[in-house]
């Protein structure tokens, strides 16, 4: 069931990654960039939800059109992935929200956990979106998956911006349950386990830090 979703083939997205990796591009420019991507990603990831009919009275007659049927949750993973949920929540304003705290080790890369705040996901069924725009090892995203399934979660989607193989492969290795809905599946991770080409650090750019 694994699979990875990548968008980069269509002129919008490719257009706006250009925009997100140049070194030139400032703060704001970075943020709108990662929004506008965020959205895109999101309509992919979305586009499996389950719907039901619903009458609709237009001023001139009844008609039906499809509404959302399920829970959504979105999680975004400390810091960066709070690029991703503002865009989720103007899209999706009923979706909730749960939070996972991670930072990655600079030096043996491993991640490390600091805040969680999550539901018990075991009472109901509902469909979760863990944000985080750069896959990299793949140690924070398989760490927050963890936790999440350690709530009940069953039905997770990986949303990101930039993968790169060695991120897919961990995830997939461990969760083959998780689709993954990206911008683009870069080239490799460099000996510092920096995504190549990539954009850098994204929570550094996205918060001007
Ligand atoms: C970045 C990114 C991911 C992680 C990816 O976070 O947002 O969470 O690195 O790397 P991995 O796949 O090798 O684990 P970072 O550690 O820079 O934390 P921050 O968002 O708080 O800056
Ligand atoms: N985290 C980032 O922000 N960038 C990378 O290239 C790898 C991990």
């Amino acid at each position: 069931m694994s699979q990875v979703i990548e968008l980069k083939s269509h002129p919008l997205v490719s257009h706006n990654l250009a925009i997100l990796r140049s070194k030139d591009t400032d703060t704001q420019g970075f943020r709108e960039a990662a929004q506008r991507l965020s959205t895109m990603v999101l309509v992919a990831a979305t586009e499996s939800l389950k719907t039901v009919q619903q009458d609709v009275e237009t001023p001139l007659q009844t008609t039906s059109e499809r509404v959302l049927a399920e829970e959504i949750w979105f999680i975004p993973v400390l810091r960066a992935g709070l690029a991703m949920v503002d865009m989720g929540l103007r899209l999706l304003p009923g979706a909730h929200v749960g939070f996972v705290g991670l930072y990655r080790d600079e030096d043996s890369l491993e991640p490390q956990h600091y805040y969680k705040n999550l539901p018990d996901f075991s009472q109901s069924t509902q469909s979760c979106f863990l944000m985080d725009p750069m896959l990299a090892t793949g140690g924070s995203a398989c760490a927050a998956i963890d936790l999440l399934k350690a709530q009940g979660a069953a039905d997770i989607k990986l949303l990101t911006i930039i993968c790169a193989p060695e991120g897919i492969k961990e995830v997939f290795t461990k969760y083959p349950d998780v689709s993954i809905f990206t911008a683009s599946v870069d080239e490799r991770l460099n000996d510092v386990g920096y995504i190549i080409p990539g954009l850098g650090d994204a929570g550094d750019r996205y918060f001007g830090t």
